[in-house]
Parts: structure tokens; sequence; C-alpha cells
């Protein structure tokens, strides 16, 4: 496994030989089953596969967990050994961002609701960085979690948008076993917060149900979360949302498709989650 900080380098070896394909996971490192889940798919479609660490300060407002974000990449580089990954990226925060930096990619309205509303500057990082690790890397395949639903939108838009050449492939949120998603992010709550987090999943489950028995009014899809997730006393609510999975606009009433999330506070520790509810799925 070539572990690799300089771009020239990684371009080096992934022109090495252009008739094989590369299959992309970008990450933040302390990396989890998810992440693996990613990292399994694209070894398995591809002949070879990239992981990129980078805790990107882009997407980060003043006031986030940059500098407390969990970090250990000793232990993300075993375990990507262990998956047989051909090539770990890792710069550094200048090799990304040089002094005299000056371009981002913003794509408009999908950023705006949501996540983006909740943190403005988030998803112009997300983008940004991404932008440039598919252009360092030019991947033939790029893999991303349905967990973060809005940056799957995003990124997809940016693709479409700006004619990248890559291949975007959205696998299924990886749980623990009371239903939690899987997120770096678990490693800050406290063992009664950690219990308390599974409220997120059982809100969105209570509204899929009613959305399988025919329940199509988006305000009382949402109801149905809010109530769920205030009977949990260490929870505070950011928001729930029903909206249409691709422009991300809350709905009065579902006729497709339907994208569930939420957004709750345990403490200063902030988790989403999502289902995307729509009669094809049910029919699955
Ligand atoms: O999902 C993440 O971990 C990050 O947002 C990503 C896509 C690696 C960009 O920094």
């Amino acid at each position: 496994m070539n572990v690799i900080d300089s771009i020239p380098e990684i371009r080096q070896l992934r022109w090495a030989d252009p008739t094989l394909s590369w299959g992309l996971v970008p990450t933040m490192g302390y990396l989890h089953e998810g992440h693996l889940a990613l990292v399994r798919r694209a070894k398995a479609e591809n002949d070879q596969t990239a992981v990129t660490i980078f805790v990107n300060p882009a997407q980060f407002a003043p006031t986030e967990d940059l500098s407390t974000y969990p970090r250990d990449l000793a232990r993300d580089l075993t375990l990507l050994q262990a998956e047989g990954v051909d090539l770990v990226f890792t710069p550094t925060a200048t090799t990304i961002y040089p002094p005299d930096f000056q371009t981002t990619v913003t794509v408009q309205q999908v950023s705006q609701p949501l996540e983006g509303a909740a943190r403005p500057t988030h998803f112009q990082g997300v983008a940004t960085v991404v932008a440039k690790l598919f252009n360092i890397l030019q991947p033939t395949r790029a893999y991303f979690g349905q967990k973060d639903a809005q940056q799957t939108v995003v990124l997809r838009q940016m693709v479409r948008d700006l004619n990248f050449n890559v291949a975007m492939i959205i696998c299924p949120t990886i749980r623990e076993a009371d239903g939690l998603a899987m997120s770096s992010r678990n490693a800050y709550l406290s063992p009664e917060q950690r219990q308390a987090a599974a409220v997120l999943r059982r809100a969105l489950l209570a509204a899929q149900s009613a959305y399988a028995q025919g329940e199509r009014r988006g305000d009382h899809l949402r109801q149905l979360m809010t109530e769920t997730i205030n009977t949990e006393p260490l929870a505070r609510l950011d928001y729930v949302s029903a909206a249409d999975p691709e422009t991300l606009q809350e709905l009065t009433d579902v006729e497709e498709g339907v994208l569930l999330s939420t957004a709750v506070f345990f403490g200063k520790t902030r988790l989403i989650d999502n289902i995307l509810a729509s009669a094809y799925e049910m029919a699955k």
C-alpha cells in the first residue's frame, strides 16, 4: 500500500497504467465500518482503490470542531492495509490550500437548506475539496455514504454541472446494532448520550412507517419525527425534514419519493441521519 502526501507522486502512480480503473473513497479519517464498506465496494468494482485522508479545514466553521475532530492515522492505515487498498493520499493542509489559494466551488440551491442552513459555508468547503481530489486523482468511480444525504446531492450536482468524468456511487448507511448511523463524531458521545442517540433512527422509522401506511402530508411526517425526538430528554432537536430527494425543498404533499432527515444535538455533539422513502423502496 502506497501512502503518499505529494500530488506529483499521486499523479505518477495514477497514470502508471492508464488502462486501469480507479475507485476513490474520500474520507476525513478516523475510519469506521461505514468507510470500510465504501472501500470494499470500491475494491470490488475497480482495478485499483485509493483512499484520501484529509480533515478539510474549509468545511468547518470557526465555531466547529476542526481542532478536536478525532484523528488516528496509524490505526486508519492498518485498517486500509488489511482491506488491500492500493493508495492512500494523506495531504497536508498547505498541499491542498497553498498560501495563494483563491478558488472555491459553490453549488447554489441544493447547498442552502438543511445542513446548509445550519452550516452556511460547509458545502462550499466540501465541494471545493472534492473537486480538487477528483482533479488530483482522476478516479473512474467515487464512493460516498448515503448517511450524508445532502452531501451526495450537492456533489452529484457539482459533477453534472462541471462535467467531471467520475461515476458517483452512493452506498447505504452502515449502522450500529441499535440503528445509530456510524459516524466518526459518535466518539464524542458519553455512554448516556450514546444510548439516547438511537432516537434519531426511531424518529425516521416512525415517519417511514407512516409513509408506508399511506401518510403523504409533509407536516405530519415532520411532526411524527419531532414528537419521537422530543421523547428523549438528552436530545435537542435542530431540524426535521421531509424534502424532495433531488431539490431538497420541503414537501407539503409527497408525490413520489421523500428524503426524511434530522439533525439532533446531544450536548455539543450534533448528529444527522436520514431515510429515503419512496413507493419503489416500499415495494422492495
Ligand atoms: O464525508 C466526508 O468525510 C467529507 O465531507 C469528505 C467528502 C471527505 C470531504 O472532506
